[in-house]
């Protein structure tokens, strides 16, 4: 677990101590989870593709499914299980609603679509994905107002805390009964991991993770807490 702590330490560290909050894209059929997300100037989203070639791409709240030009947007990026060995990484410049949907016709009007700091009436989530329904949806393929950098997720909920112990993120990840690829390397990274890179060893934990983000922020990480 301690290289585990050491590489999401490492990861923060990175991009600046602001906080980190993590989506899942296609995890569990078309949606992001979460959905919603109150973030603050500086914060930094993570999204991490599951398999069905999905993107994150901005709209307005007025023309769902459509790019705004210039606007955040992943491009598509495919898995084959679990999560992409890329995630599509975007800084919060200000407090505005950011409206995100996913781009792979058919997608969006099917509901798959998560806003940044909606407003609690009007322009809402709900509004949007009704509005969504019957949309074709696409997205551009060029990267824009965030990047594609190595799939680091930090979210807690299989893959433990830092300070919670191995037993519980093995019994959690076991006791999960979908998203079986995912839980299955989580579970050899958490009880696999006896010294600093004991989780790397193993070739579902290093796709997982990333050998090579590990190999990168382990050491940094040592070097920022020596
Ligand atoms: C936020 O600002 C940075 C620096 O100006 C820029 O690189 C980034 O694309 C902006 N993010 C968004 C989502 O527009
Ligand atoms: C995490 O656990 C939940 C159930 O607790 C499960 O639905 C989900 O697929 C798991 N996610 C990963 C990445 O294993």
């Amino acid at each position: 677990m301690r290289s585990y702590a050491l590489l999401s330490l490492g990861a923060l560290a990175t991009i600046a101590r602001s906080a980190t909050f993590d989506v899942d894209a296609g995890e569990h059929g078309f949606s992001y989870v979460p959905d919603t997300v109150k973030a603050a100037v500086g914060d930094t989203i993570n999204v991490h593709f599951y398999p069905g070639d999905h993107s994150a791409t901005q709209s307005t709240f007025g023309s769902p499914c459509s790019p705004i030009a210039n606007g955040i947007n992943s491009g598509f990026v495919n898995s084959d299980s679990g999560q992409a060995s890329q995630m599509f990484s975007f800084k919060v410049n200000n407090t505005d609603p950011i409206y995100m949907y996913c781009g792979q016709v058919g997608h969006c009007a099917a509901g798959m679509a998560f806003v940044v700091n909606p407003p609690a009436t009007g322009d809402t989530l709900e509004a949007y994905q009704k509005a969504a329904s019957g949309k074709s949806g696409s997205a551009p393929s060029a990267v824009n107002g965030g990047v594609l950098i190595a799939n680091v997720d930090n979210d807690d909920d299989n893959s433990s805390s830092s300070s919670s112990a191995s037993g519980s993120a093995t019994a959690t990840a076991t006791g999960s009964s979908t998203g079986s690829a995912a839980a299955a390397s989580t579970t050899a990274a958490s009880s696999g991991s006896g010294g600093a890179y004991g989780g790397s060893s193993g070739s579902s934990a290093a796709s997982n993770f990333g050998l090579v983000p590990m190999m990168l922020l382990a050491p940094l990480a040592a070097y920022f807490f020596s």
